[in-house]
């Protein structure tokens, strides 16, 4: 797997950017000193309604216009999801954030406070969409920026008549609703994987693992170094020396990056990014699959490029759908899509798993590419030390990023 050629986000005056808003954006408010308090999971409702907010879990970080100095029409949007709705904006136009922040990312983050055409348009059609969604659609956010944008800086007028007259490309359903006639459900292309990984004795045995690898950002010509610390049933650490510590506990989680590229440098998590660390710890040994989402539903067969897939979904405690897919054949995992709120749309996390390898007699990826509205980073693991044990204060709410890589 190589890196995508062009992102259309971040042409070639934005290297540098790239870098410092993948970063930028993943972060949110300032941390608040008092740890996230025991997650409330929502009952998932029986269809999924992706155009509606579902209920935070957390205590809001801090708000857009605490941390921020020119905020005028995302006033009472938690920082965090702020940031989100850049990326989000940034994407729906496929334009980089200095399209409407014309330093060139030059000037730092105050530039990005100064006003400008672009800058005045974009309120203008946020105050749009909300009308919209207000007077047409009982306020649900149905239409957003994608709705008519879709990729473009001006919405098209006219049709894509090869989208009729061609052979269909692949296109999946946006959400999972019900089992295929003659696919397998949900729970059977689960149990499957775990059959496929190693069976559930071996996984039950190899209960934590270390592991040391590479991780390349888009933009960036060198990789740089990382650890990753895993314990079984759902607690996760990986440090990315020179750019971010993502934590989760088992319960709470944090994100930290060097303030240097970036004003919301530390912080804690809420919600779907939440839920989406959990996730991420279960799936790294994944015993516990079956109840770390609810809501099953599927399968539906698809194709991930050559591979025949069967593609599941279920519902995080925030509620929002998680896709997996499967390959048919060797029943290994091969792609995760998650949802992150942003204010003005939903942001898409997309996980690309391969090169899976045997550790303890249990199968794990080595290589996977991530991806999302504004940044992509492949990480490729070169060792993993099974069954270690691994001091708690891993998993503990990071002090800063790491900027020092350890000797080797
Ligand atoms: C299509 C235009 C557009 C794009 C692209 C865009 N922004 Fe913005 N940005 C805005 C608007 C509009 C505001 C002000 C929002 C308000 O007034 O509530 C803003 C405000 C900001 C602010 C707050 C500055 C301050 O101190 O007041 C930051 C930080 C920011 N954007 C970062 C980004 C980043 C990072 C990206 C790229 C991922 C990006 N923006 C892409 C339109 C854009
Ligand atoms: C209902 C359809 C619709 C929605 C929703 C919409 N836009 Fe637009 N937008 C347009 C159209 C149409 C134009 C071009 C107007 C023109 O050509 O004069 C435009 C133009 C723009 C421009 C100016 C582009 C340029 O440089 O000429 C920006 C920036 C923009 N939209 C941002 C957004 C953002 C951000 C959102 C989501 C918050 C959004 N739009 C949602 C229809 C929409």
């Amino acid at each position: 797997m190589k890196l995508v050629p062009q992102s259309i986000i971040f042409g070639a005056l934005a290297t540098t950017a790239a870098l410092f808003i993948a970063s930028a954006t993943l972060v949110g408010g300032q941390a608040p000193a008092a740890p996230a308090p025991a997650r409330r999971p929502a009952p998932a409702p029986a269809t999924p309604a992706p155009a509606q907010r579902p209920a935070a879990t957390g205590p809001r970080a801090q708000m857009a216009e605490d941390v921020f100095t020119n905020i005028t029409v995302l006033k009472g949007v938690p920082a965090d999801e702020f940031m989100a709705s850049m990326g989000y904006i940034s994407n729906a136009l496929a334009v980089n954030c200095t399209y409407c922040h014309l330093g060139d990312g030059g000037g730092g983050w105050p530039e990005y406070a100064k006003d400008n055409d672009k800058k005045r348009t974009a309120r203008r059609m946020i105050l749009m969409m909300n009308a919209i969604n207000k007077e047409n659609f009982g306020g649900r956010r149905v239409v957003t920026c994608v709705s008519c944008h879709n990729g473009n800086i001006r919405p098209k007028v006219t049709s894509n008549m090869s989208v009729y007259y061609s052979v269909p490309t692949t296109d999946e359903p946006d959400a999972i609703t019900r089992q295929a006639p003659g696919a397998p459900s949900a729970e059977q292309v689960i149990d499957k994987y775990i059959q496929a990984i190693g069976g559930a004795q071996k996984l039950a045995a190899l209960t934590s693992y270390v592991a040391k690898g590479t991780f390349l950002s888009y933009g960036e010509a060198d990789p740089g170094r990382l650890e990753i610390f895993v314990k079984a049933p759902a607690q996760r650490a990986e440090i990315r020396y020179g750019g971010s510590t993502t934590v989760y506990d088992g319960r709470n989680g944090w994100h930290a990056v060097p303030e240097a590229i970036s004003p919301l440098s530390q912080r804690v998590l809420n919600g779907a990014e939440l839920d989406g660390a959990r996730l991420d710890a279960i799936l790294a040994l994944p015993g516990q699959l079956k109840t770390a989402l609810t809501a099953w539903r599927g399968a539906i067969p698809t194709a991930l490029g050559d591979a025949d897939v069967q593609v599941i979904q279920g519902t995080t405690a925030s509620g929002f759908p998680v896709k997996l897919y499967f390959d048919d054949e060797s029943g290994l995992l091969l792609r995760q899509i998650r949802y992150i709120e942003a204010a003005i749309g939903r942001s898409t996390w997309q996980y690309d798993y391969s090169d899976y390898r045997e550790v303890a007699g249990v199968k794990i990826p080595f290589k996977w590419t991530f991806m999302w509205q504004s940044g992509q980073s492949v990480v490729e693991l070169t060792d993993v030390q099974p069954n270690v044990a691994i001091d708690a204060a891993r998993f503990t709410r990071p002090a800063g990023p790491a900027s020092e890589a350890p000797a080797r």
